[in-house]
């Protein structure tokens, strides 16, 4: 995501500014990332082809997340956040606290990367290390996050690395931890041969890491959890920003899934 997230970055017609991703890929030794080494031949085919999804996706939940925080949503909580620099990166109201969730060391890795650089959030930011598959929202309290406050949520590149029962999990926990006014900004994609092979090509893992997430669609999966859903088809959205439909989730491929970006709102 960090590698993407630094070509969308380097791109003169850019969604996003993100000058942190570059740091990530310095900081991993990889040679893949090295500087000036890229060229179309030696990109890998997943960046090609997930580069647009992710670009859109950035731009619409950076978008959805600070809207709310510029509304008055005065806390958000980044769930699986991995290597994500909005706190440091979005121009927050700087009253807002911004709760930053994966493992401890995810969390760390990010922290020595960044340390090295002179980096200061714009936001009252606060890590949480725990493992979203435990009693997560104790942690959360634990950090300071006040649930009888309205929240704005994200969960950007997880729901299909979940099962459907540990999507309806995490689901039900948020919900259960959002006042009235809260948001909830995600994306959500489907699987295709053209992915997975994409995906077997860097590695084995990364086949193995599609669960398939909620069992219904958007709609119906936040509508059931008392979410009023805006769901919009991904091709919807990149035609907006003059992108081209992302190959994977292109309707008018035989071989491909669908992807979707989406908020749900809890009413006031
Ligand atoms: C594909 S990345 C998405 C990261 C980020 N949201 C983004 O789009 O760049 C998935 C992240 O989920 C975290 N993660 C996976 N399983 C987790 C768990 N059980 N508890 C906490 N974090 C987890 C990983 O450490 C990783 O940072």
């Amino acid at each position: 995501m960090a590698a993407i997230r630094a070509q969308e970055h380097s791109r003169p017609d850019r969604l996003f500014a993100d000058p942190y991703a570059q740091h990530f890929l310095d900081a991993s030794g990889d040679a893949i990332f090295a500087a000036g080494t890229q060229t179309a031949a030696s990109t890998p085919e997943l960046f090609t082809l997930m580069a647009d999804q992710v670009a859109v996706r950035t731009r619409f939940l950076d978008d959805a997340l600070t809207s709310a925080a510029r509304a008055g949503t005065p806390q958000t909580v980044l769930l699986a956040c991995g290597m994500d620099a909005r706190a440091f990166r979005l121009d927050w109201p700087p009253a807002t606290a911004l709760f930053e969730v994966d493992f401890a060391d995810t969390l760390a890795y990010r922290a020595a990367v960044l340390s090295a650089h002179d980096i200061t959030a714009t936001c009252r930011r606060t890590e949480v290390p725990t493992d979203l598959r435990e009693n997560w929202p104790t942690a959360l309290c634990a950090a300071g996050f006040d649930p009888n406050l309205p929240t704005a949520w994200l969960m950007e590149g997880i729901l299909y690395a979940l099962t459907s029962h540990a999507a309806d999990l995490l689901l039900e926990r948020v919900t259960a931890n959002s006042a009235p006014g809260s948001t909830l900004a995600l994306d959500h994609q489907e699987d295709s041969a053209l992915l997975r092979s994409a995906r077997a090509a860097l590695s084995k893992e990364l086949v193995d890491i599609w669960h398939g997430g909620p069992s219904e669609d958007l709609n119906s999966w936040l509508a059931r959890y008392g979410w009023q859903p805006e769901v919009h088809a991904l091709e919807e959205v990149t035609t907006t920003h003059g992108r081209p439909v992302p190959p994977p989730f292109d309707p008018q491929r035989p071989d491909t899934g669908r992807s979707w970006l989406a908020i749900g709102r809890l009413p006031s």
